[in-house]
């Protein structure tokens, strides 16, 4: 399956530069994913043949472009080839989510990344790493929002259009970042068109991966094209100190009525605030975040959009 020389770095063209840029900046760089097998059309095919049910989510954008409406569907008995043909045909978006788990090779490959990095980022140690694929249809566009982990997106086929905006109050406020860690709000977090101004823009294309800094908002456009794209992510100490020091502001600002708590991510004051977000955590005060959502589609391989929608 995996016919890449084992020396040859997945990482193809890192800098020494990137060593500084890393987790601080966004950085392009690029990658030899697709030469691994493991992304084909075939491999993928199998891959959503063999991948749980609560491994995945597919919506359906709705057939109406000037409504955002996101309707929960399953694969509904297509092959694998099947499925990936309708999203190319439709509008459609599958997350398969953290695959290590229930394939193995994957797992290799996501940790020989990740030994790739910790090669060259002097000090750099991830924990909780996880490895997605995204496979979307032409056009299709996920919202303006921020994840809460190291996050990378890795082109394997098709191109698209990511908008990376500043890391401040003003696109993504501190108490938007502990609605998002509490897991109140779907991540989805409030954007204005003006945003677009101050985003930085990266066409991405295959071979290419992007990784950003913590908490930056994001969202990303499809061009005319079926799309597949790896995520990757991974947690830090830093990042850990930074989630514990959000949620624990935001465990704060609803228990004691806070209004401006410290978002310092470094220091004596942290460790408090860990241990509030546990506390917070064991009271079951936290909602539920993968709600099991009424499937309203099956994706159907013989009808022209892909998809037919439950009654
Ligand atoms: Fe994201």
């Amino acid at each position: 399956m995996n016919s890449m020389a084992p020396t040859q770095d997945l990482l193809a063209d890192w800098q020494p530069r990137h060593a500084q840029l890393f987790g601080q900046h966004a950085i392009k760089l690029q990658h030899r994913l697709a030469e691994t097998g493991l992304f084909t059309r075939e491999a993928l095919g199998r891959l959503i043949e063999r991948c749980p049910p609560d491994h995945y989510g597919i919506l359906s954008m709705g057939l109406d472009k000037t409504k955002s409406e996101k309707i929960h569907g399953e694969f509904g008995g297509c092959s694998g080839i099947e499925v990936i043909e309708a999203i190319e045909r439709g509008r459609m978006w599958l997350n398969m989510r953290r695959i290590m788990d229930f394939d193995p090779t994957y797992r290799a490959l996501l940790d020989r990344v990740f030994t790739e990095f910790e090669a060259r980022v002097p000090g750099l140690k991830t924990s909780k790493r996880n490895i997605g694929v995204l496979v979307s249809s032409p056009n299709a566009q996920v919202y303006y929002h921020a994840d809460i982990q190291g996050q990378s997106l890795w082109q394997i086929s098709g191109s698209k259009r990511v908008y990376l905006y500043p890391t401040s109050e003003v696109f993504l406020p501190s108490t938007s970042i502990e609605k998002i860690l509490l897991r109140e709000t779907d991540e989805d977090v409030l954007y204005k068109p003006w945003f677009d101004e101050f985003a930085t823009v990266h066409d991405l294309s295959p071979g290419e991966m992007l990784t950003w800094p913590l908490y930056a908002p994001h969202r990303v456009e499809n061009h005319d094209c079926l799309n597949i794209s790896v995520t990757m992510e991974h947690w830090t100490k830093e990042i850990w100190n930074a989630y514990a020091v959000h949620y624990g502001n935001g465990v704060m600002r609803r228990t004691l009525k806070l209004g401006n708590p410290s978002t310092r991510t470094s220091g004596l004051s942290v460790y408090p605030k860990a241990a509030s977000a546990f506390a917070w955590k064991k009271l079951g005060r936290e909602t539920k975040g993968d709600v099991v959502k009424t499937k309203g589609f099956r994706v159907d391989a013989n009808s022209p959009n892909g998809v037919e929608f439950y009654r």
